[in-house]
């Protein structure tokens, strides 16, 4: 498939990000694709750890001109690995600042940027991505409403705002990811753990709910990541 890089945002803590990029990463590294992991969360790389010993993982700090650099030479040096950045909250400002470093130069680096924008029930996840749409024009963005804080119809807020309009009218796609059972979520995030070894490692009940997950993940991101 192209190789996109595929930001992971949200900008909040908590909504869930570091959840999707995993099943990002696993998604394209069960397509048999060489991932990049751009890892920005320095301060709890939640995702960098379960990841580095499966995939090529990189620690940047994308609060600074200097991190947006080195995603820029990262995408270069690998022009044939998919790029996944896990972005950390408040990653927003240091987008403002320095995003259109990278913005500049999709075209040089033959890339497309692909925004997967993980939303929970509040308001301020929908004025986080205005803000971040205004500061990178260039990306395509897909909305993630993310099923552990309830079902698709509770996301009321997001459901019927403007906001949902323009981002489907730029040919974005609101999708609804789906709730993994706590004691594996658990399980995931306190062992470190990436999916692939996970679904080898639990125990059998928690494996079957991890390979339900999975396959409810890789629907979604099927919708979102082939554009
Ligand atoms: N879809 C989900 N299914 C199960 N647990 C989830 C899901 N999304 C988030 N969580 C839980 O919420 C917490 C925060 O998620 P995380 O992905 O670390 O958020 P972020 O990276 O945005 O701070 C984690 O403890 C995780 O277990
Ligand atoms: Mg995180």
């Amino acid at each position: 498939m192209a190789k996109n890089i595929y930001l992971i945002g949200g900008s909040k803590g908590g909504v869930g990000k570091s959840l999707v990029t995993m099943a990002t990463v696993d998604y394209l590294q069960e397509l048999g694709e060489s991932v990049l992991l751009i890892e920005s969360d320095t301060t709890n790389p939640d995702v960098w750890k379960a990841y580095k010993d499966g995939t090529e993982a990189e620690l940047v700090n994308l609060d600074e001109a200097d991190g947006w650099i080195q995603v820029v030479n990262l995408c270069e040096s690998k022009p044939d690995s998919v790029v996944v950045i896990n972005t950390a909250a408040r990653n927003n400002k240091g987008v403002s600042a320095y995003g259109e470093t990278l913005n500049s130069t999709l075209v040089e680096l033959k890339r497309k940027l692909v925004t997967l924008w993980v939303v929970n029930r509040q308001r301020d996840s929908l004025e986080l991505l205005k803000e971040y749409m205004e500061a990178i024009p260039n990306s395509a963005v897909h909305v993630l409403r993310n099923g552990y804080f309830g079902e698709e119809r509770k996301f009321e807020l997001y459901n019927g705002s403007k906001l949902r309009a323009v981002v489907e009218e730029r040919g974005g796609r609101s999708v609804t990811f789906p709730d993994l059972a706590d004691r594996v979520s658990d399980d995931i995030y306190s062992k470190r753990m990436s999916v692939a070894v996970a679904i080898k490692e639990l125990p059998l009940g928690n494996r079957a709910e991890l390979a339900r997950w999975r396959n409810e993940a890789k629907k979604v991101l099927r919708e979102v990541m082939h554009d």
